[in-house]
């Protein structure tokens, strides 16, 4: 069993009193570490996590900034690492994909309690963050556990982003102008943010270390998604064996059967965001229905353009 640093909220909120505050959308405070912003109660088990998980080299550690399609790498990956068998148990039928890959720092907000401890759990352990690359654990960065880390064409992220805080409005509340959304993403100020900075230092650091972080995206995963999930499962040392296991595991995984469950289809993993809200129409391009021409071109001149330099086309 690995020792626990709990930290307290009064540490917590004593150390962060001289961080910048900022407000995101009309939806929440946020505080800004380590040049990322944080939501409400995020820094806590953001800090605990640091200091006091002991990654194992047999750990698989998904990643991803918010929207990007997590929900689908979440359960792609719990198939092809539970060995394909528990897959056949259908496990996503049983429950959310929220809640058999927990996201690490937000655990804390899981309507349901965690079903195993992510601290002890047996292994291989299949866990996901938001968190940047910056403020992972050193053991993650040094033991050699594997990454995987999903990234989404910017646009079509806060489109995903803008309809996903639409989709659990109080009934007195209008959904956040458009237009400040894009100003508000193209500074970065948001949940996470900035969106660049975020993808640029995993894509830096899955440069410099192919075997250890494998970067996906997602628009190549609607592609070409045989070949994208059989890299990843390559990459997490479970190459499909048997003809037509890849295609189970993407059917089982797809937007449509994962939608239509019943399981999908009503209740809350996290709390207060219905679980329908993880799953609307998973498009590529689907931003040209509600971007105008000079929105695409601020974000493709600030966001885009960061990326473009590293050589990284989203
Ligand atoms: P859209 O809002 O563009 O439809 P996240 O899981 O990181 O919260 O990302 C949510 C986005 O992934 C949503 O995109 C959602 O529809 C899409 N998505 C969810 N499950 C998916 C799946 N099984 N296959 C493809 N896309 C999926």
């Amino acid at each position: 069993t690995q020792i626990i640093s709990p930290i307290e909220d009064n540490d917590v909120e004593k150390w962060s009193i001289g961080l910048p505050k900022a407000r995101f959308w009309d939806a929440m405070d946020i505080t800004q570490w380590e040049g990322y912003w944080f939501g409400p109660g995020l820094l806590k088990p953001a800090l605990t996590f640091r200091s006091s998980f002991q990654a194992r080299d047999d750990d698989v550690i998904l990643a991803s900034t918010m929207k990007t399609g997590t929900t689908w790498l979440k359960s792609l990956s719990l198939c092809i690492l539970k060995n394909h068998d528990d897959c056949k148990h259908d496990m996503l039928a049983t429950e959310n994909p929220h809640f058999h890959v927990p996201t690490i720092e937000s655990a804390l907000f899981s309507a349901k309690p965690l079903h195993f401890d992510i601290y002890d759990a047996s292994g291989p352990r299949l866990l996901h963050t938001h968190l940047p690359y910056v403020v992972l654990p050193d053991s993650v960065k040094e033991s050699d556990c594997k990454v995987v880390y999903l990234a989404r064409n910017p646009k079509d992220t806060l489109i995903s982003m803008w309809h996903f805080f639409n989709s659990f409005l109080r009934p007195d509340q209008k959904p956040f102008p458009l237009e400040k959304a894009v100003d508000c993403f193209c500074s970065g100020l948001h949940q996470y943010g900035p969106f660049s900075d975020h993808v640029a230092e995993y894509w830096l650091e899955s440069q410099r270390r192919p075997d250890k972080i494998l970067f996906v995206k997602y628009e190549e995963m609607k592609s070409d998604p045989k070949g994208q999930v059989s890299r990843i499962a390559e990459f997490l040392g479970r190459p499909f064996g048997e003809e037509g296991q890849v295609d189970d595991v993407l059917w089982r995984c797809s937007l449509e059967r994962l939608k239509n469950l019943e399981v999908n289809k009503k209740g809350s993993i996290l709390l207060n965001v219905p679980n329908t809200s993880f799953f609307r129409k998973g498009e590529v391009g689907d931003w040209k229905n509600y971007l105008t021409s000079e929105m695409e071109d601020r974000i493709n001149q600030t966001i885009g353009l960061k990326l473009e330099v590293l050589g990284l086309i989203l």
